[in-house]
């Protein structure tokens, strides 16, 4: 396994200019409320952005190096079946990727876009500004030739602040569409292709409803990497909300919602607990075996999907099924005005 990533220290990383649309303290203040929310609610829920903090962002690298999480391997054999084709359909200047962590898959895009001398700029896009910066000095220094222009942001909340200087393709890859709930993802699809204009492009990477063992194992590995992951989340509310929640009486509980075709990720109090989140002068208890939600992974039927799409403004020009369902890349077009 290859080691977690770190800051390098005077690369390129130092050097690319990082634009950030979230005012200072903006994800403090957003923490705050939700967590208010989230612990006066029943049944208890978080929002998975709060999972992608330095450790975090590095267990889920690790999470898309595991043997049982087919997800990452199967999309990016899609890509690079299909690079050359969504190149030459596209034919593109500007790619902007949306929730782009690491940037690895997306190599084997811009590798297509660039043997075809069309690549002008590349816009990845994060709430993670550490993996953004990561990211873009190893890129930098991959296609010296394009312009590589980092933009922090939160995509529920700042796509009108996109750059839009020439036609785009939007890519949202690693079914992150798959983490929202569905009124969250109408929303979501909506504004993404407001945003576009007639013409435009969108890549949609995105898991299959398949074998439910198969998909159970992805998010419960052997090792307890995804435990880890979603257990990160309540270390993040000790550190940044001053709350003393024991994580080791908490475990990680994953089951496969078969009603709504998705993964429920949570995490279940060993013992009754009492403890404080001292920011929110908030006291909070867990009953034995109660549960809080940290996030969901849906899985798609591709017509579904496509016609969700569709509603929203976009329709589905090309898509890919890898066999056996394992995941789905869908090229859509921002048609007309809706
Ligand atoms: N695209 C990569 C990473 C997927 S993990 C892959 O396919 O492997 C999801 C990524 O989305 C993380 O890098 C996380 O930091 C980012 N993310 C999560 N919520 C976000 C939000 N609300 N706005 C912007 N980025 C977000
Ligand atoms: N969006 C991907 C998925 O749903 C990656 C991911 C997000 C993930 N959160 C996760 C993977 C938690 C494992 C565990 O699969």
């Amino acid at each position: 396994m290859a080691p977690p990533p770190t800051l390098p220290e005077n690369s390129f990383a130092a050097s690319v200019h990082v634009a950030t649309h979230l005012a200072p303290g903006w994800a403090q203040k957003a923490l705050r409320e939700e967590v208010r929310q989230a612990f006066t609610s029943m049944p208890k829920e978080l929002s998975p952005r709060w999972l992608y903090d330095q450790r975090g962002s590095e267990l889920f690298d690790q999470i898309t190096q595991l043997e049982e999480y087919y997800p990452t391997e199967a999309e990016r054999a899609l890509l690079t079946a299909h690079a050359s084709d969504i190149a030459r359909t596209t034919g593109v200047g500007m790619i902007v990727e949306l929730g782009s962590g690491s940037g690895d898959k997306t190599r084997t895009l811009l590798d297509a876009f660039q043997s075809q001398g069309t690549l002008r700029s590349f816009v990845p896009f994060d709430v993670s500004e550490t993996m953004l910066r990561m990211a873009a000095g190893l890129l930098h220094e991959r296609y010296p030739e394009a312009e590589i222009a980092p933009v922090v942001g939160d995509f529920n909340l700042h796509l009108d602040r996109l750059p839009s200087p020439q036609n785009r393709l939007l890519v949202f890859l690693g079914g992150t569409i798959g983490n929202f709930y569905p009124a969250e993802r109408t929303i979501f699809l909506k504004s993404l292709a407001n945003t576009l204009r007639c013409g435009e492009w969108f890549l949609l990477g995105a898991d299959l409803v398949k074998d439910s063992k198969r998909i159970l194992r992805a998010y419960n590995d052997d090792s307890g990497v995804t435990a880890q992951f979603i257990l990160n989340s309540l270390h993040v509310l000790n550190r940044e909300l001053d709350a003393d929640l024991p994580v080791e009486d908490f475990s990680y509980v994953v089951v496969w919602d078969e009603d709504e075709e998705r993964i429920d990720m949570r995490v279940r109090a060993d013992r009754k607990i009492d403890a404080t989140i001292g920011a929110l002068n908030l006291p909070v208890s867990f009953a034995p075996g109660e549960e809080l939600r940290v996030e969901i992974s849906a899985k798609f039927h591709p017509e579904a999907l496509v016609a969700e799409l569709r509603a929203a403004g976009m329709v589905v020009h090309k898509q890919w099924i890898a066999a056996g369902n394992e995941f789905g890349l869908f090229l859509a077009r921002r048609e007309v005005e809706i």
